[in-house]
């Protein structure tokens, strides 16, 4: 028999548990998420088992983050499901809240992250780190977790949130979880969902797509030029568009010319209304 993991949906409430908690001398780990859990997810609970020995999964789809035009109302919201899946993991307590719980009337602050927010997917979705990083540090007040952790697939986001985390001495350890591929190559991703069957094997190019590219670049390809040729090599596999291809370094999230350190590249395509992010490490030969 799984068990059932217990939910609570106020601050005052998450805070009463990991205060009995801490009393009984426990570390505590925080998963944010936006509920419609995968298996990258649940890797992430697991992973974070190792530094953790009582865990707390956030679902909060928070609409901070998201723009006009966005998918806010369509994204998938499936708490029941979500909480079955983690009964079989090393999850201890969801915290559910609510909008009002988390943006009660009057409420009027933001944590904007100059930098490295404002490049790639900051750039062409202004305001959204903001989002992302607001309701992120008001997790980490509430929870006051000894580590928490993010996946490395939205991995502008996990940059941002160790930019902000160190800027304000938020005194938590962040942890990035490994990227996970379904079976055919996709990065996993709660808006898989959206794609339709035939959608769905374009998609699985993406990787094979990236794949070429760090292949090319570690070859001598010129930086550009493997840049350019990934965009084309997803066009043609039938991506309506590619927003970026940008071979970064992987810190700073500044564009490299040439291979002369470690690198990373970030991706974003989009198929039917669906917008895909992928990456991968480049690593200097
Ligand atoms: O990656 C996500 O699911 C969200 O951006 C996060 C970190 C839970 C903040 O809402």
């Amino acid at each position: 028999m799984s068990k059932s993991i217990p939910v609570v949906r106020s601050v005052q409430a998450l805070r009463n548990v990991v205060k009995g908690w801490r009393e009984e001398g426990h570390s505590v780990g925080l998963v944010p998420t936006m509920g419609a859990l995968h298996h990258g997810h649940l890797s992430l609970v697991r992973a974070i088992a190792e530094k953790a020995d009582r865990i707390i999964v956030s679902i909060f789809v928070n609409p901070t983050q998201f723009g006009e035009g966005e998918d806010f109302d369509k994204y998938p919201r499936t708490e029941t499901e979500d909480r079955k899946k983690l009964a079989s993991t090393p999850a201890s307590l969801v915290f559910a809240p609510n909008a009002r719980e988390m943006y009660p009337s009057g409420f009027a602050s933001k944590v904007n992250v100059g930098g490295i927010s404002e490049r790639l997917e900051g750039a062409l979705r202004p305001g959204h780190f903001d989002g992302v990083a607001t309701v992120v540090s008001k997790l980490l007040l509430q929870a006051m977790p000894d580590v928490a952790i993010f996946g490395e697939k939205d991995y502008q986001q996990l940059a941002v949130i160790r930019r902000f985390v160190s800027d304000l001495n938020i005194p938590v350890e962040i942890m990035g979880g490994t990227l996970i591929r379904e079976a055919d190559g996709l990065a996993a991703s709660s808006r898989n969902a959206y794609l339709t069957d035939q959608e769905r094997q374009v998609a699985a190019t993406f990787n094979i797509a990236l794949n070429e590219l760090t292949a090319k670049v570690q070859n001598g390809t010129d930086i550009r030029q493997a840049e350019k040729e990934a965009c084309e090599a997803l066009l043609s596999a039938g991506f309506l568009s590619v927003d970026y291809v940008a071979v970064v370094d992987p810190e700073s999230l500044e564009p490299l010319d040439r291979l002369d350190r470690n690198a990373r590249v970030l991706a974003v395509a989009r198929i039917g209304g669906v917008r895909l992010l992928d990456n991968m490490a480049i690593n200097k030969a």
